[in-house]
């Protein structure tokens, strides 16, 4: 079978690291015919590696996309207010999308695309990929066959690393609400999209309290400058300082590989997240080239960011079950935790590093820890999983899993929670959803 030929808005940290390599992987599968990107950098590497041919090449999705349609799908890996033009584009285009998360940075234009797909009859896909993943996969079968009894009580945590709030949600391209969305949006629309799957009835209302608590100028030490490589007096203790984790990878045990040419040996930049935001020059020098000239080197105290760095949101689902997801931007290291407590057993779940899942049953104290599937890089290989997916549903031999009617619900929680921690109040859900459904 021919490979699936795919189109590409946005050769960033998704377009190039995410899904390019699982077309690099499986050539046979699937391939990349045309990209859209403005830098000229990006766009050249991603070219040359897809072997992509020049009049192929585009600076902007307009250009690529008010074209003749020249394969079956488009991927849509711009920045969160640069989703609703390119998927709206591609639609009327004719092809099928794959299109980032969060859907959009408004409910109404989330809306808008869920209706626009059903209208042009195509395939509109949200990068969900926990949904993806072997751990998710498996939770989601043990409560669909009962294996808990009767669910009461959820708790779900996403626990994201110090230094990955630092990076993304105060230094970074998520750092402001209102040029990308509300973290409880940007960084957990993918767990409430997975509290939506596994609960399988509707959420019926929910509140939600949390603030900016840390990141802020009143807790920069005294003295430090705007930048880490200005010579702050903190630097040696500050767990945020930008030469710490760009170039010295310290909270970042993984980074093995040392540059034996430095003196001392410096950790070399792998091309993965975060350093692949920061610059396409890995090197040392290339990287504190960065630091004084790029968002990245600046003190955390000292960035315009105003998103929060904790978050909860409680909630009550159909048949009275209660659940808790707790967001903070603290953690020590990045993972998801969960427990799910139903009347015959419990689950405990850890996603990251070191998945598990287990199941307690209540009556004999007995306990099973569940096989999971080679958990792969790349969330878990949920990015894989979604690509694969992505080529399966244009091939029609799968339905999507993370089809945007599906994904909205996630995103009607999303911004019904910031509503609720911005108001102080409940927020009823069915009116919610009436108010989300007359706004197109
Ligand atoms: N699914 C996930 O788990 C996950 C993880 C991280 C990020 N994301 C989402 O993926 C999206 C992309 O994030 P990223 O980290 O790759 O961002 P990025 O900034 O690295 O990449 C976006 C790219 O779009 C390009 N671009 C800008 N204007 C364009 C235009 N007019 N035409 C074509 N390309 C244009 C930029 O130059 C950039 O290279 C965001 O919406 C983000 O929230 C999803």
């Amino acid at each position: 079978m021919a490979p699936v030929e795919l189109v590409l808005a946005g050769a960033g940290g998704r377009g190039m690291y995410a899904y390019g390599p699982y077309a690099l992987a499986h050539p046979d599968d699937v391939r990349f015919v045309a990209v859209a990107e403005p830098d000229a950098a990006r766009r050249a590497a991603f070219a040359e590696l897809h072997g992509i041919a020049a009049e192929h090449c585009y600076a902007d999705w307009r250009e690529l996309l008010s074209r003749p349609q020249l394969g079956a799908g488009a991927v849509i890996t711009t920045q969160d207010h640069e989703h609703t033009g390119p998927a709206l584009a591609a639609l009327v285009a004719g092809y099928d999308v794959l299109l980032e998360k969060p859907i959009a940075p408004t409910l109404a234009e989330c809306v808008g695309l869920v209706r626009a797909a059903e209208r042009h009859g195509r395939v509109l896909q949200i990068c969900h990929v926990l949904r993806y993943t072997g751990f998710f996969t498996a939770l989601h079968a043990i409560l669909q066959q009962g294996r808990l009894g009767d669910l009461v009580t959820v708790e779900h945590r996403e626990n994201v690393a110090a230094y990955h709030m630092a990076h993304s949600y105060v230094r970074g391209n998520w750092r402001r609400a209102a040029d990308s969305n509300p973290m409880i949006l940007a960084k957990c629309c993918h767990d409430l999209d997975i509290l939506v799957w596994n609960l399988a009835r509707p959420c019926l209302r929910l509140s939600s309290f949390g603030s900016l608590l840390h990141f802020r100028p009143e807790h920069a030490p005294p003295g430090a400058p705007a930048r880490c490589t200005d010579g702050c007096p903190a630097e040696a203790q500050c767990p945020f300082s930008a030469t710490a984790i760009y170039l010295d990878g310290l909270p970042m045990p993984w980074l093995a590989d040392r540059d034996p040419q430095a003196q001392p040996p410096l950790p070399v930049a792998p091309p993965q997240f975060p350093f692949t935001a920061l610059t396409r020059d890995p090197s040392y020098a290339g990287r504190l080239a960065a630091l004084r000239d790029g968002p990245y080197g600046r003190c955390v105290y000292r960035c315009d960011n105003d998103v929060v760095d904790h978050q909860v949101v409680s909630m009550e689902f159909a048949g009275g079950v209660s659940v808790v997801l707790t967001m903070h931007g603290h953690s020590d290291e990045e993972h998801r935790s969960m427990r799910y407590d139903g009347t015959r057993a419990t689950l405990h779940g850890r996603f990251g590093a070191h998945s598990a899942l287990s199941i307690h049953d209540h009556r004999t104290g007995a306990v099973e820890h569940v096989p999971l599937d080679g958990a792969g890089t790349g969330h878990g290989g949920g990015d894989a999983g979604l690509m694969r997916s992505f080529v399966r549903v244009l091939r029609g031999s799968e339905d999507a899993r993370s089809a945007a009617r599906t994904a909205l619900e996630s995103h009607i929680l999303g911004f019904a929670a910031e509503h609720a921690r911005l108001s102080g109040t409940v927020v009823s859900l069915d009116a919610f959803r009436a108010v989300a459904e007359a706004l197109v």
